[in-house]
């Protein structure tokens, strides 16, 4: 029996990634910042949450489809953009997208991804969106843009949180820093693990090489770990919303700003003509006080209301944690580690799991709740003691 037919949910998946994955890699997709109190408290919103079932409703006609910008998708769900699904699978990256791809969701491709946005275009075309980070001379983002464009990405994410590099101490540790030095610790790690070194490394390196960043710009496109001036040249302390001005008008199609968490900062993206509102921490990785996305979520929901699309991501890793934050006022929700233990886990297979899970979870949480379509979905179902008594009202 192969390690994915052990897993029953994601934090099996989990488990199977943690195993394959040498511990330098596995940490960074894993881990998140400092005392790492943010991934704690993202979890710690959605499982304080509790529902109330709804008896004798007909629900054998449920269905968790939904709409979002005008096109319908299976379930309520995105990949959120991650530069690491080529370390945890060779190739991850696509496996991913055609993971999303059959799932009938979109998948998000990010700058520091390891395959090209011409290569996923090609070969996992379902609804691509494409995440920005910025670079410092402008122009380059640019031409990432028109990149995007020209592949027929969907949509444009701005990440707004990765502001300066976080602390995340552990990489350190493990010796997983830029530029790339093998200390020994790393070197034993990875004969550790001789199934990820010959299925993963050894195969870039018997193939094209050390992978590189192939969303970079030309002269940024070079094997991953070896570029020291790479940071600096993307440096995002300098972002402001005179940029946001400026890719309104050269990104004609749909653009959403990532790792907004206050009201306020909402209104203004509105105000600025986006079209959505990615509600994120980054999965607690940046700021390691940051407030858990779902508290911050209803908020923010309710202010924007029907001006833009909003979205949330950070701790989702069940279906019912779907169903929550649709209650709450999301549209959609995005899953960062909880696809890409899956990728890590088995490829495209195991990316699929991870999908099918949450899927059948969120299925099996609308049959209980006495929810029939995701629009009837509300804070209705929220039980609520003292510690949630905010949800009262609904
Ligand atoms: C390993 C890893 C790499 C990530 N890389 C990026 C990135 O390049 N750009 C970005 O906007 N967000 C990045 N993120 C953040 C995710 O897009 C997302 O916000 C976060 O993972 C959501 O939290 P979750 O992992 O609890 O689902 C990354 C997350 C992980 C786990």
């Amino acid at each position: 029996m192969s390690r994915l037919d052990d897993c029953y949910n994601v934090f099996d998946l989990r488990e199977a990634a943690k195993r394959r994955l040498p511990k330098a890699v596995f940490e960074f997709v894993d881990r998140s910042t400092e005392d790492e109190l943010a991934l704690r408290n993202n979890r710690h919103a959605f499982e304080k949450i509790k529902l109330k079932h709804r008896a004798l409703v007909d629900v054998s006609g449920r269905s968790t489809k939904t709409t979002l910008f005008g096109k319908e998708i299976a379930l309520p769900m995105a990949i959120a953009p991650t530069g690491a699904a080529g370390l945890c699978w060779h190739e991850g990256e696509l496996e991913l997208a055609k993971a999303a791809a059959r799932a009938k969701i979109p998948f998000t491709l990010a700058t520091g991804a390891m395959t090209s946005m011409e290569k996923i275009a090609k070969e996992a075309n379902f609804r691509l969106w494409f995440q920005l980070y910025v670079w410092k001379q402008r122009e380059l983002s640019y031409q990432l843009i028109e990149r995007a464009k020209n592949n027929g990405f969907e949509a444009l994410i701005v990440t707004t949180d990765t502001i300066v590099p976080p602390n995340r101490e552990y990489n350190a540790r493990n010796g997983f820093l830029l530029p790339f030095h093998p200390t020994w610790r790393f070197t034993w790690d990875i004969m550790q693990h001789p199934t990820w070194f010959t299925t993963v490394l050894l195969k870039y390196l018997t193939t094209i090489g050390m992978p590189r960043n192939e969303n970079y710009p030309e002269p940024y496109r070079r094997p991953i770990g070896t570029d020291p001036g790479t940071r600096e040249v993307m440096r995002q302390d300098s972002l402001n919303w005179d940029d946001i001005r400026i890719f309104r008008d050269k990104w004609p199609g749909i653009l959403m700003l990532k790792g907004i968490n206050r009201v306020d900062d909402a209104l203004k993206a509105v105000s600025y003509g986006v079209d959505g509102i990615i509600v994120s921490n980054h999965g607690g990785r940046n700021m390691d006080s940051a407030a858990a996305t779902l508290d911050m979520l209803p908020d923010i929901a309710q202010a924007v209301g029907d001006k833009a699309t909003v979205i949330l991501d950070s701790g989702v890793r069940r279906g019912s944690d779907i169903v929550k934050a649709l209650a709450l006022g999301a549209k959609c929700v995005l899953t960062g580690r909880a696809t890409l233990y899956g990728t890590a886990a088995g490829g495209q297979e195991g990316a699929s799991k991870a999908v099918d899970f949450i899927h059948t979870e969120m299925n099996k949480t609308m049959a209980y709740t006495g929810c029939n379509g995701v629009d009837e979905i509300s804070t209705d179902i929220f039980f609520a003691d003292r510690e949630s008594n905010r949800f009262m009202a609904g």
